[in-house]
């Protein structure tokens, strides 16, 4: 199998993130994320993106460890990310949560610790009953989550901490408060249908790299979702650039990304289209073409956590 070089961009923390990443969301057949990371690791991607919520963790730290182990992989050549879940935003349960996540990956750092979500409810009585009922909200400000992940830093837990679905808003409020460390990313949704210009814009203002998740606006993962946008990779103004550089709507979408200059984690179960997602160094896309991408925008969000649209500190 030939590996591809992906190259990294540096982050306010002084650490590089590979440009693209390996998104674990939304698969929930056993093993099938610990079988994709074993293919992503083989084809050069080093740089995987999970969450505490996702249940892909465990399967990503079984497909990492025993390459560690036999020495074909070093864990200073990977970066592995995730994301502490909204029912722990409390600053005591950080920690926790961040050990919890640690183990199930089975390393002893991250390279970066994302808050998921800004605001913040009460655990429910069983894992994921927050997506049942709305649950009440939890009385903590970010900031005081914020402070309790970077003694995560100061504790050599973790090398970079990040947010998540953070507005402008929320981004101003934590930048003027006292802080230690600023965020050195927030990972939000970015795609040709929700192209983000403005947060994009505040963030590299602050020098905070931008991932986008979703950043095929979830190909034609669920058409049943009222939230799915038209399927963005049958984009006949995308077919057409993708055509010029014998290139798939897919890589033309991410290309669209690198040059636009942020990072991605797009999420593929297929050995075929991962290899794909990183093929993506050999051409590049005119400014005209980025610019006609991005004026496909038509604001067309996916990920929603409806809820909790009544939350003061919901984001969108
Ligand atoms: N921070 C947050 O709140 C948040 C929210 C959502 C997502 N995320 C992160 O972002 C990652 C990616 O987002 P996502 O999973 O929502 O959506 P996505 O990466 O935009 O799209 C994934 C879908 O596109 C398909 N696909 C992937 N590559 C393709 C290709 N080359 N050609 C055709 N279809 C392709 C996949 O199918 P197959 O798998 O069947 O191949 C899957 O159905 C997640 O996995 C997660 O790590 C973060």
């Amino acid at each position: 199998m030939t590996s591809t070089k992906i190259p990294s961009i540096k982050l306010n923390s002084g650490y590089y993130m590979p440009v693209i990443g390996y998104g674990t969301f939304n698969s929930f057949k056993a093993d099938e994320v610990r079988d994709a990371t074993r293919v992503v690791l083989e084809l050069g991607y080093r740089h995987i993106d999970t969450a505490w919520v996702y249940q892909t963790e465990e399967e990503v730290g079984d497909a990492i460890t025993p390459k560690i182990k036999d020495g074909s992989l070093k864990r200073s050549d990977l970066f592995l990310a995730t994301k502490l879940w909204y029912t722990y935003n409390r600053p005591e349960s950080v920690e926790r949560m961040c050990r919890e996540s640690l183990k199930s990956l089975q390393t002893d750092y991250l390279d970066l610790y994302l808050i998921h979500w800004p605001f913040a409810v009460k655990e429910g009585k069983e894992r994921g009953d927050e997506f049942k009922t709305r649950l009440p909200n939890d009385d903590v400000d970010f900031i005081d989550t914020w402070k309790a992940m970077e003694e995560l830093v100061i504790k050599g837990l973790v090398k970079s901490i990040g947010v998540s679905n953070f507005n402008i808003q929320q981004l101003k409020r934590l930048l003027a408060a006292d802080l230690r460390y600023k965020p050195a990313v927030n990972q939000v949704e970015v795609h040709p249908y929700y192209t983000n210009n403005e947060l994009l814009d505040y963030c590299k203002q602050e020098n905070i790299v931008v991932t986008a998740y979703s950043p095929l606006g979830r190909g034609a993962a669920d058409s049943s979702d009222p939230y799915q946008p038209a399927n963005v990779l049958v984009d006949k103004t995308i077919q057409k650039i993708a055509a010029k550089y014998n290139k798939t709507a897919a890589q033309v979408i991410l290309r669209w990304g690198i040059d636009r200059g942020y990072t991605l984690v797009p999420k593929s179960v297929t050995p075929a289209r991962i290899k794909q997602n990183i093929e993506l160094f050999d051409f590049s896309l005119t400014e005209e073409e980025v610019k006609t991408i991005s004026n496909l925008n038509q604001d067309y969000k996916c990920i929603h956590q409806e809820l909790y649209r009544d939350h003061p500190e919901y984001p969108f």
